[in-house]
This record gives C-alpha cells, structure tokens and sequence, in this order.
C-alpha cells in the first residue's frame, strides 16, 4: 500500500491546476444509462471513483472506453438492472445507477451502501421519493429493489437537500410520464452541471442550480457532449495549501463563485485571494487568524472542505470553532493531528481548536477522502516528516495530488508502505 511522505514547511509558489469535479463526473456518467446515443465526456478526473463507475457501468451493459480525462459512452444495449454489493461497497455514489436504470428499465437492484467511516449515510430520501413517483420500493436481502413499469411525475418536498438523492430524483423524472416538480432540493454546482449535461441530451429542466427543479418527461434521451465542470473541492483544498504554507501560488480553474463561503473565511484568516486572468492568486503576510466556522449545504461553507479547514485551524492565532452539520462523526482526522501536536477537542458537532505555532511531523493515517487531505495540508506546513498511510482514501477523488504539489514547490512523494 502506498503512503505520502512530506517534508513540512516548504512555502508553495506557482501555478496549479484544477481538474474536472469528481462529484459531477459521478451523475454524470451514471445519466449516460438513460438511453442510446453517444456520450463523450471531457474533463474527467482519473480518480478511483470514476474507475469504479466506469466498471460499474461496464458490468451493466454500457460500452465505455476511457482515453486520459476523455470518456465516451454508449449505452443502448443496457440489460443488467444490477448493481451489485462488491462495487457499491467500494463507492457509495453507486447509488446513482438507482434513478436511471429505474426510469430506463423499469426495474433496477442496487445494494444498500452500509456505513461508512463518516458516519450512517441513510438513502431513505432517494427512495420516498422515487416511491412518490410510482415505484414500488423493497429493501431486501442488502438490496434496494425498485420496480415501475413507467414512473410518474410528482411534487416532491426534501426533508434534507441531500446531493446524490437530488440527482437521483432528477435523472429518474427526465424519463417519468408527466411533470415532476422537486422542491428544496440541493444546489450544488454539480447538480447543474448535470442537468446542463442532460439538457443536452435533450431532457426538459427548469431551475437546474436552485432549491425548486422542474422537470418535463420525456420519452427518449439523445447522445451528447459535455465537458466536466472544475472540481472546486480540489480548487478550496489547493487554495488552503497556499495558505497554510505562506507562499505565492495561483489556482487555475478555481470558480471563486463556487466557493463563496470558503473565500470569505479563508479571507478572514488574514488571506490575500485576488482574481486574474489565470485564476485565484492566494498570499498571506501574517499569521493565520481563527475563524468560527459551521458546515452546512451549498451554498454554505462545504464539509468536504472540513478537514483541510481544520488543519489551517490547528496553526492559527487564536481558538477557532469548526462545527459539523452534515455528516456527525466526521472528525476523524482530530485524533491524527494530535499526533502531529494539534489543540482539539471535540464537544458533540463542534471542535473546538486552539491554534499552536507549528505541527511537528508524524505517521498518521488516512481514514476518509477528505481527511487525507487535511492531513497533507497539516503536514505541508509541519515542522519535519510527516507520512501518510492509507491514502487510497486520497486516490478515490484527488488526481495525482503529490505530483501536482510537488510542482508547485512542496517536498512530498508517493512512497511503498513497508509491511
Ligand atoms: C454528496 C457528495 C459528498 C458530500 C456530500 C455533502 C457526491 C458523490 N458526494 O454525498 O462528497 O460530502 O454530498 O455535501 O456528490 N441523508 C439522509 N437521507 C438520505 C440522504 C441523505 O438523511 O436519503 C442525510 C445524510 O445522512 C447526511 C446529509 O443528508 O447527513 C447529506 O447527505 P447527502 O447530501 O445525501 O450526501 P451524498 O449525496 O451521499
């Protein structure tokens, strides 16, 4: 297994660059199951959850062929109504084969993803309302079990703007018989990014990027194409990399737009962020100052930016309050950065984190996605090495994350974990 060593206190300088948002790659190519046609898709992360979506796909009888960040699809000859256990226990967003082959097919079998290390991520939302619209709903033997022989539009009211359950909703209504109205929904860029996608492949929407979504039902989908937005996780984490290390660097692809809350926060830490034809410049002269900061749905501050939060929290002037509303138990990563000499103690939701003037490097490990990557963040500003096992975590959703840290003037490398 491989690890991440990092030599802390380099101060990054240059330019990186963003990739394509994994997070709108995944609905993205699960809407390809909606119908015949090609789809060419652009700007694809070559991240292991696109590799596991892609197999996913494959298994259920979609041809798709991947040439770097480019992947074409087609998928007329979908059969399989299956997703099975041994792939959705790899990656949650498995569940996005729900809506589509639902809609599609009139039947479709997707294991229950179980728990996770950031907590119980129920899907009780995805399948009220996809009952709403007609399908009859069974969870049995690990399996969700959905059948209708055509769904049919419905007013759908969110208990919780939950993401993948949105998208879910929205791919199935794009082939429902009638008009299907989804209201408080979430509002993620990702979210209209893929109905622009499905627009164009000739789906009827209204309101793609608000809580109120509308949606026509149509009878067939066309081929498209489409290029991936910017993954503005990976923008928010490369963005706090500047600022934790004090250097100089530019964030190309960075939509500040997309990171409205994180900006302002990052910008109240005593962070210079300017725009410019190239992207988001960040600097920084002084210390970090504390911050008080709660997670909350788009367009709040985004809990996969949580971690990486934290770790500029832990060396900043002053006590800072980082508190979590989406997932409960996604603090993970505070036990680790007190092994890097980190002041935090967690009271329910809240953090509550004393800045220190340095992290001291250690062997920590990776527990989550997102935590991998406030841990890399802690130990680019460490004092000494810091190794990171575990990071096919990292893998799931950054694409050559040390290369491209490396480029920009960090001392980090991908070493063989020795067992
Ligand atoms: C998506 C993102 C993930 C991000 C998360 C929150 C993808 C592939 N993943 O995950 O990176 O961290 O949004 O921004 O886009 N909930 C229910 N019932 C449901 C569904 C969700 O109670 O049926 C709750 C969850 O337990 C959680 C909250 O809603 O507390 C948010 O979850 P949700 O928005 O569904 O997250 P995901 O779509 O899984």
């Amino acid at each position: 297994m491989d690890q991440i060593r990092i030599i802390g206190g380099a101060p990054l300088n240059g330019l990186v660059e963003v990739s394509g948002a994994k997070n709108a790659a995944l609905p993205i190519l699960a809407a390809s199951l909606l119908g015949g046609g090609e789809c060419i898709i652009d700007h694809v992360p070559q991240v292991r959850d696109l590799i596991t979506m892609g197999k996913l796909l494959a298994l259920l009888g979609v041809e798709v062929q991947t040439e770097g960040s480019r992947v074409v699809m087609e998928a007329s000859k979908v059969q399989s109504i299956e997703a099975p256990y041994d792939l959705v226990k790899t990656m949650r967003a498995s569940i996005l084969a729900l809506g589509p082959l639902l809609t599609r097919l009139g039947e479709a079998k997707v294991s229950l993803p179980g728990g996770c290390a950031i907590g119980t991520r129920p899907v009780n939302l995805h399948l009220k309302g996809l009952a709403m619209m007609g399908a009859e709903v069974e969870v049995e033997h690990g399996y969700i079990h959905a059948k209708a022989r055509r769904l049919k539009g419905a007013r759908i009211d969110l208990d919780f703007p939950t993401v993948t359950g949105t998208e879910n909703l929205i791919m199935a209504a794009c082939l429902a018989e009638g008009t299907t109205s989804l209201h408080h929904v979430a509002r993620e860029p990702e979210i209209a990014d893929l109905c622009a996608f499905l627009t164009k492949r000739g789906a009827k929407i209204l309101g793609a990027g608000t809580d109120t979504i509308i949606i026509e039902g149509v009878s067939e989908l066309h081929g498209a194409k489409h290029e991936v937005m910017p993954d503005r996780v990976e923008a928010g984490t490369f963005v706090m990399a500047g600022a934790i290390t004090g250097g100089d660097i530019t964030v190309k692809g960075c939509i500040s737009d997309h990171l409205g809350t994180v900006f302002t926060k990052i910008q109240e830490m005593g962070v210079e962020l300017t725009e410019h034809s190239e992207g988001v410049r960040v600097r920084r002269s002084g210390p970090l100052k504390a911050v008080e900061v709660k997670t909350l749905p788009y367009p709040g501050f985004p809990t996969d930016l949580q971690a990486q939060m934290m770790a500029l929290m832990s060396v900043a002037d002053g006590t800072s309050i980082l508190t979590e509303t989406i997932f409960e138990g996604r603090f993970l990563h505070v036990p680790e950065l007190h092994r890097m000499g980190a002041s935090i103690e967690i009271d329910g939701p809240h953090a509550v984190v004393k800045g220190i003037p340095v992290l001291t490097g250690a062997p920590v490990m990776a527990s989550d996605l997102r935590a991998s990557a406030g841990l890399v963040l802690a130990g680019l500003a460490a004092e000494g090495e810091t190794t990171i096992s575990r990071v096919y975590h990292l893998d799931r959703g950054y694409e050559r994350l040390e290369e491209k840290l490396k480029a920009v003037g960090a001392q980090v490398e991908r070493v063989r974990e020795v067992v």
